[in-house]
């Protein structure tokens, strides 16, 4: 215990997410994936600090408010019980939940504000240019799309008012340093292309206050200005982290591990963001990961086309856990994807009903028909064995390294090696006919032990990917401890100890029909 406490915390956030909307795949999804991280660092032993949250200020919501005819404050605290809702719906296990609406928010931005100033980073000037209401982003004339907003294509406004400036430009060189010297920093590899490369074309000054509204956090001398709420925003990384009050949980939690947010958002958290950081001298995060888009049958998910995808319903229909492996498993981790629920179904039908469920299934039962449900003692001799024991340190091995590089998919692909194995085990070993054959008893005890132990290895590597039926899997095999034993003991090869009582119960994954 005594290192435990004293090891770093491993911190994994997602972003904080806008409240004038409700949540859709989108959310879900950066959210699902950084929970996957958060519980496979904890099943390893490691001590995590999971955050999430919500971005509460700015016009957007001042706007959505009005329309609606309620109070920003109103909007906002109705809005965010959706978030909260879904998560515990999916199963988040986020160690906190920050709003950005919070009293210690409000004093982690004015301190960072503060600090920045005092260093001489913000100067008062007047901001002229083009700002797209809806992504909250201001864009030069040479950034326009036939005068629309390029990552959205809605029309951009003109804007031009007084307001404090962030010296950006005085930290290009050190960015590209930074970047350059640390190749984890930014992932996958091509999106740190793309920032070199926009950081080489130069950096403007950014401007980081607003007085045309009023819903933010208020400059505190100069109280008609309301910080600009990317500037707000990205700080609640460090307020739920302890910044400023204190300071010694803030040098236990920061930096973050990890900052997993979509490719639109990338240039705030890598240029912006470290900027700031570097500015108030505190320490960067060590990496910034940006995963990719998904459309919804092949078509841009947006209110218009009505075609916004609702997590908690496909939840509701599909299963929790089936849901959550789908979002990992059908895109590599980084690139864009499609959502169809046909896509789901042959999915989950061929890989969790078909080839994980149907062991599962085969193999409990078997062992309750065969041996009275008791696991028998193995043979630790057998070229079975090594063969097993093998393979798992190969998948093992595959998961640790897939996990680092937070290829989910490619990790679920490994981890399916120990079902197809156990499959074409069974297949070839034909326990039925071995148990009409009293001299072959011991072949069926080896053939039932391999089964189940390769399914006890299945239900821990699957553990972070779906909580509840991998929880289920334990408890059939016996093991309700499985997931509480952390450390890499329980992932060698051997460890379900003979004697163990298998209990079978409802299929875990039963087939979709349409
Ligand atoms: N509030 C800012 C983030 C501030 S972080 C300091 C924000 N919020 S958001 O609610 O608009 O978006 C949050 C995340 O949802 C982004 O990472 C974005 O990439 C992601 N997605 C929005 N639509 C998406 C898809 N269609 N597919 C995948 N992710 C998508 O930006």
């Amino acid at each position: 215990m005594e290192t435990a406490t004293r090891e770093p915390v491993y911190y994994v956030t997602t972003p904080i997410y806008y409240v004038n909307d409700v949540p859709h795949i989108g959310h879900a999804y950066t959210t699902v994936a950084a929970d996957v991280v958060a519980r496979y660092r904890r099943l390893r032993g490691r001590r995590v600090f999971f955050l999430t949250g919500t971005d509460e200020h700015g016009v957007k919501i001042e706007k959505t408010a009005r329309e609606r005819g309620l109070a920003p404050q109103e909007l906002v605290d109705e809005v965010v019980e959706r978030f909260r809702g879904l998560w515990k719906i999916l199963n988040i296990s986020n160690d906190d939940f920050i709003r950005t609406t919070e009293e210690r928010h409000r004093r982690a931005v004015l301190a960072l504000y503060e600090a920045v100033k005092q260093h001489g980073d913000i100067y008062l000037g007047t901001y002229e240019d083009w700002y797209c209401i809806p992504c909250e982003t201001f864009w030069t004339e040479g950034q326009l799309v036939n005068g629309a907003c390029p990552e959205c294509g809605r029309p951009a406004e003109r804007v031009k008012e007084e307001s404090y400036f962030f010296r950006l430009s005085a930290f290009q060189e050190r960015l590209l340093e930074h970047i350059e010297r640390h190749p984890e920093f930014i992932r996958p590899e091509a999106k740190r292309n793309e920032i070199l490369s926009f950081i080489r074309e130069g950096l403007r000054d950014l401007s980081i206050s607003r007085t045309s509204f009023s819903w933010g956090i208020a400059v505190r001398d100069d109280p008609r200005h309301v910080i600009y709420v990317w500037f707000d925003a990205l700080i609640n990384y460090i307020t739920a982290a302890g910044y400023p009050d204190d300071a010694e949980r803030f040098a236990a939690v920061w930096p973050a591990d990890i900052h997993l947010i979509g490719k639109d958002i990338l240039r705030f958290h890598t240029v912006f963001w470290p900027a700031f950081l570097m500015s108030a001298g505190l320490p960067l995060p060590r990496t910034v990961f940006a995963h990719g888009w998904w459309t919804v049958d092949g078509e841009k998910m947006s209110k218009s086309r009505g075609n916004v995808v609702d997590p908690a319903a496909v939840a509701a229909e599909y299963g929790v856990d089936p849901f959550r492996y789908f979002l990992l498993r059908e895109v590599p981790f980084g690139l864009d994807g499609d959502f169809s629920r046909e896509a789901m179904k042959n999915r989950l039908n061929s890989e969790l009903a078909n080839d994980l469920g149907n062991l599962f299934s085969r193999s409990v039962s078997m062992l309750k028909k065969y041996r009275g449900a008791v696991v028998p003692a193995p043979d630790r001799g057998d070229p079975r064995w090594r063969e097993f024991a093998g393979l798992a340190a190969e998948v093992n091995d595959a998961v640790a390294a897939g996990m680092e590089e937070l290829a989910f998919s490619r990790v679920l692909g490994e981890i399916r090696r120990l079902a197809a194995a156990g499959n074409k085990f069974i297949d070839t070993q034909a326990p039925w006919q071995l148990a009409k054959d009293e001299g072959r008893a011991a072949d069926l005890d080896q053939v039932l032990y391999c089964s189940l132990e390769n399914l006890r290895l299945a239900a821990l590597h699957l553990h972070p990917f779906m909580p509840e039926k991998t929880a289920a899997m334990a408890a059939q095999l016996g093991l309700p401890e499985l997931f509480t034993a952390s450390g890499t003991e329980a992932y060698r090869w051997g460890g379900l100890p003979a004697g163990t009582k298998v209990t079978p119960g409802p299929a875990l994954f039963p087939r979709i029909e349409t």
